[in-house]
C-alpha cells in the first residue's frame, strides 16, 4: 500500500516573505518522518487570481485551467499541513482565496497547521482558519507547530526549528496518521490496512 499523501500549503505571497523558509524545513521534516508522501504548494507560485469561477465550487463545474489544476492537486491529497503567518490578527487573504476555490476536494481530510508571527506565534490566524476548514468538512487537529518571534529562528534565510517546534510536528504527524485512514473510510467506504 502506498503512503498517504499530504499537501503542505505555504500561504504567504509577498516579496521577501518568510514562508518559504518555514515551508522548506517543514516539507523536508515530514518527508524525513516517512509516513506521508509530500507535495508542497507555494501559493505565490500557484498565483491563483482572486476567486474567478462563475459556478459554486460544490458543483465542480470549473471553467479555468488554474482551478482544474488546483482541484486535481487538492483532490490527490489525503491530509493537509497549512503554513500560515498572522496578518492583522488573522490569516492572509491568499489562503482563504485558495480554500474558497474548491469544495469537495477538502472534505473528510485532516488538517494540521504551522503558524508563525510575533509573540502570538500566528495562533490567531489558526483559530480563525479552523472554522473555514470545518465548513468544508475538513478536520482541523489541535496539534501543530507554533513559531513565535519567527525572525529569531532565521539565519541566512534558513529556518532552524526549536525543540517545541519539533515536538509539535511529531505530535501533529502522529495525529494526522490516526485521522487520515479513519477519514479515508468516510470518503471511500473502504478501510486502509495500517
Ligand atoms: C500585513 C501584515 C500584517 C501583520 N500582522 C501581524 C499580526 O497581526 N500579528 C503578528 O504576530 N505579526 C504580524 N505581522 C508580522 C508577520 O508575522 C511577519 O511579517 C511575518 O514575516 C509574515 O509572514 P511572511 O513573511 O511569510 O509574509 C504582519 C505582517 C504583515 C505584512
Amino acid at each position: 500500500m502506498s503512503s498517504p499523501r499530504i499537501l503542505v500549503i505555504s500561504s504567504s505571497t509577498r516579496p521577501g516573505r518568510i514562508g518559504p523558509a518555514v515551508a522548506t524545513w517543514l516539507a523536508a521534516a515530514i518527508e524525513a518522518d516517512g509516513r506521508f508522501a509530500v507535495d508542497l504548494a507555494d501559493l505565490a507560485e500557484l498565483d491563483l487570481p482572486l476567486m474567478d469561477e462563475p459556478n459554486h465550487p460544490r458543483q465542480r463545474r470549473y471553467v479555468h485551467d488554474h482551478t482544474k489544476a488546483w482541484s486535481a492537486r487538492v483532490d490527490a491529497a489525503d491530509a493537509f499541513f497549512v503554513i500560515t503567518p498572522e496578518y492583522n490578527h488573522s490569516f492572509p487573504a491568499s489562503i482563504k482565496n485558495a480554500v474558497d476555490y474548491l469544495h469537495h476536494e477538502w472534505a473528510n481530510k485532516p488538517v494540521a497547521f504551522a503558524s508563525y508571527g510575533g509573540v502570538s506565534g500566528g495562533l490567531r490566524a489558526v483559530t480563525a482558519l479552523k472554522p473555514v476548514f470545518t465548513a468544508l468538512r475538513a478536520m482541523p487537529i489541535p496539534e501543530g507547530v507554533v513559531i513565535p518571534n519567527v525572525f529569531a529562528q532565521l539565519l541566512g534565510g534558513m529556518f532552524t526549528p526549536s525543540a517545541p517546534n519539533l515536538e509539535g510536528l511529531g505530535l501533529a504527524l502522529d495525529e494526522l496518521a490516526r485521522w487520515t485512514p479513519a477519514l479515508r473510510v468516510l470518503r471511500t467506504g473502504v478501510a486502509q490496512a495500517a
